[in-house]
């Protein structure tokens, strides 16, 4: 069977019926992207670069075609410009004239607000237009890099234009940034949304953690081995702590994060992600659906362990110190309101309902200025039943671990107790590593790249559908509502970890946070 013949009316190549070499470099067939939202960070910093260096990777087709849309009064020199500054800044791959000059052939700009039917009018003969000239064969994603509550005038306009609209052959994609909503009756509103415009497998929801190596390394460690799967369960594992933790503050975002926080910016979705492929069952296979009907399995599964006054715990930094530099609190932050109640810390305590993780708390842990940029997943096992040792012998031994270290230094660390060095049987905690920086000469690519890359191929696995979005609300709603209705966030010094309430969430299940 071709790999053509295993191509559905979408464009997605079902890996089951697929023989192609999965070694092979996947290069986007005949294609362009719609940038709404092109003056933003998120824009310059990572989906600009990201598209070059696809390009300078060899994965883009060679008649391309990016498009920015904003209310700018430019040309498309001007938006060019923009998007040359953008590369030669961010970008992972060095920067070529070759690929550039190839590159920039195809960029085109088009000014307009988002109520303008005229300007959308304008869309739409730019990219027909496009398809005639660079050959780009009606194929085009539309990536909304924009505040949510523009969507739908957004989606109404690509409507209204016939862009959303494909004909045979051809594809057309949505690709929507975080935050799906606000809480699970919002989100339902959005979904609802979306999919009156783009069927559900034109729809493409970013969480950039999925498109990270690690976070993809999760599934290999876990169903390419023999070693781990026996002892993960409720049998060998005591607890799983998930930490994101980030020692910058709200890096000129506070407009975005006020009245968000971090369990809305986190945990919702990356946190609740990494939950997921740490604690689903094998998947029948990595096509799209066994992946995603695994993710909606456990998640599903998921239960917040009460009361939520002592399993959870928020917190807001203040003024404190952060790598040597004295940084404010986030309360005199620029564009935060003083009176503040969002969160700059969050975590909190769930529990699978199932049978391989009867009893394991999962503890989920994020914040802003904390000690320092660290994101791991640690599986904490039990101790042994038994130890033949005197007290003394193993007063420094703790329990094994393994750490999967997702940034920023990537790999995986499995901690065990081994025999201090002497005559006396004295045991102590060591740790054997494994670095993907030592381990591989290949340098990673930027998760951006290959999310991008992945609409444009019309990949689906890494993207989670509405039903796992849904789901990370349903258990998070209830803790939102809980803080909402009591008190203020705790404070905590910039350059520590956590209000002390975290420590005591913690202590009251018996456990401990590992500090990274
Ligand atoms: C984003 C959050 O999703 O992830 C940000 O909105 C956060 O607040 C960022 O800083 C962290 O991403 P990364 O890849 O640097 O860990």
């Amino acid at each position: 069977m071709t790999a053509a013949s295993s191509r559905t009316p979408t464009g997605w190549v079902n890996p089951l019926l697929d023989s192609r070499d999965k070694r092979l470099p996947r290069i986007a067939g005949p294609c362009g992207v719609v940038i709404f939202g092109v003056t933003g960070d998120l824009s310059r910093k990572k989906l600009m670069p990201a598209i070059y260096d696809l390009a300078n990777r060899g994965l883009l087709p060679p008649g391309f075609a990016l498009v920015g849309f904003s209310r700018r009064d430019w040309a498309d020199e001007n938006f060019a410009e923009l998007v040359h500054d953008a590369v030669r800044k961010y970008a992972r791959t060095p920067f070529r004239e070759d690929v550039w000059a190839r590159l920039s052939e195809g960029v085109r700009f088009v000014p307009g607000s988002f109520d303008d039917d005229a300007s959308f009018d304008d869309l739409a003969s730019v990219i027909a237009e496009l398809d005639q000239e660079r050959g780009t064969g009606g194929n085009h994603a539309f990536y909304l890099a924009i505040p949510p509550a523009t969507f739908p005038v957004v989606l109404k306009q690509l409507a209204r234009t016939g862009l959303a609209a494909r004909n045979d052959d051809q594809w057309r994609r949505v690709v929507i940034e975080k935050p799906f909503g606000h809480d699970l009756h919002s989100a339902r509103e959005l979904n609802e949304i979306v999919n009156d415009v783009f069927p559900e497998e034109s729809v493409f929801r970013i969480d950039h953690y999925l498109g990270k190596e690690t976070v993809q390394n999760i599934l290999a460690l876990r169903f390419a081995n023999q070693l781990y799967e026996p002892i993960w369960n409720s049998n060998y594992v005591d607890h799983v702590q998930i930490t994101m933790a980030e020692d910058i503050g709200l890096a000129g975002r506070a407009g975005y994060y006020d009245g968000i926080g971090a369990a809305r910016d986190v945990i919702q979705n990356h946190l609740l992600q990494l939950l997921a492929l740490t604690a689903m069952e094998e998947p029948l296979s990595f096509s799209p659906g066994s992946l995603r009907g695994e993710k909606i399995k456990v998640l599903s599964a998921v239960k917040l362990a009460e009361p939520l006054d002592e399993t959870t715990a928020r917190g807001q930094y203040t003024a404190g110190w952060q790598g040597g530099t004295k940084v404010v609190g986030v309360l005199e932050e620029k564009g935060f309101h003083p009176d503040s109640t969002t969160e700059t810390f969050a975590a909190i305590t769930l529990h699978v309902d199932t049978r391989r993780w009867a009893g394991v708390p999962f503890f989920l842990r994020t914040g802003k200025r904390l000690g320092r940029r660290v994101t791991e997943i640690a599986v904490v096992f039990k101790r042994a039943p038994h130890l033949p040792f005197e007290a003394t012998m193993t007063e420094e031994l703790g329990q094994n671990a393994l750490v999967i270290r997702i940034q920023p230094d990537e790999g995986v660390t499995i901690r065990f107790g081994s025999k201090v060095p002497g005559t006396a049987m004295e045991v102590r905690d060591v740790t054997m590593d494994f670095r993907y920086g030592t381990a591989f000469t290949e340098s990673s690519p930027e998760a951006y790249e290959r999310l991008l890359l992945d609409v444009l191929l019309g990949e689906p696995s890494l993207f989670p559908v509405n039903a796992e979005v849904e789901l990370s609300w349903a258990i998070l709603d209830p803790v939102l509502e809980h803080w909402a209705k009591h008190g203020r966030p705790e404070p905590y010094p910039a350059g520590t970890w956590g209000p002390p309430s975290a420590d005591r969430m913690i202590a009251a299940a018996g456990r401990k946070w590992r500090r990274p």
